[in-house]
């Protein structure tokens, strides 16, 4: 998908070209992916070049930061891929090394952090805030004026209600309706969401 949204990206306004896939999968070197090619592990960004920026398109939010945070800490740059099918309004903030698959909508007023994914077709509504790290699935419904914590998983499809609050890395569910603030940690699920556990 990241590279994908690269070229179209490319194609449209001749910015931003992938140069390689990193993947310490050592068996997968110079194998090519949406015709961008394995270049070699991570630990190689810097001798590859100095000038190219990095996204860490890894779903998983915590190994998503332990990548990121290494990398940010060698000083590396980060990109912030945009499909050019994502409607996003001209006021929203997009941090470093976030992902906005296709047909993502990001409203009026809005703030995302570094390391973010939001997923195919995923809409956030006016003024909403998603911290460092979050991940919103294909699909996922945000209302207006929600908080999204740093490193929560919202799954695919899942509706969170306006003004909401889903705390720290938190997990939602597959098809949820986040009804009242999800705790930070916790599992939740079901329409309306319950919580499953915590911790
Ligand atoms: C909610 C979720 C995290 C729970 O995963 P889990 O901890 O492995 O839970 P289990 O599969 O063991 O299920 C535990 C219980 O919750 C129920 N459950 C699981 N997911 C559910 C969901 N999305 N909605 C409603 N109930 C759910 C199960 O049926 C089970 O019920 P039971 O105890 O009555 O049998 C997971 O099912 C889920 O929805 N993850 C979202 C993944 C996603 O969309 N990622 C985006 C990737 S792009």
């Amino acid at each position: 998908m990241i590279a994908e949204a690269l070229w179209r990206a490319w194609e449209r306004d001749g910015t931003t070209r992938p140069l390689g896939y990193l993947d310490d999968d050592a068996s997968l070197l110079g194998r090519k992916l949406v015709d961008v090619p394995v270049v070699g592990p991570i630990a190689a960004l810097f001798e590859i070049s100095r000038d190219a920026s990095v996204v860490v398109a890894i779903g998983d939010n915590r190994t998503r930061k332990r990548v990121f945070d290494q990398l940010a800490s060698r000083g590396a740059r980060f990109a912030s891929v945009r499909h050019p099918s994502a409607i996003v309004a001209p006021d929203v903030r997009i941090g470093a090394g976030s992902m906005l698959c296709a047909g993502v909508i990001v409203n009026v007023g809005s703030v995302i952090g570094d390391d973010v994914i939001l997923n195919t077709g995923t809409t956030v509504d006016h003024h909403s805030c998603l911290g460092d790290h979050v991940h919103l699935g294909p699909g996922v419904r945000m209302g207006g004026g929600v908080r999204v914590e740093e490193g929560a998983l919202i799954g695919v499809g899942a509706t969170v209600l306006p003004a909401r609050q889903v705390g720290a890395w938190s997990v939602v569910g597959g098809g949820a309706c986040v009804t009242e603030r999800v705790a930070p940690h916790a599992t939740a699920a079901g329409v309306p969401a319950r919580e499953l556990r915590r911790g």
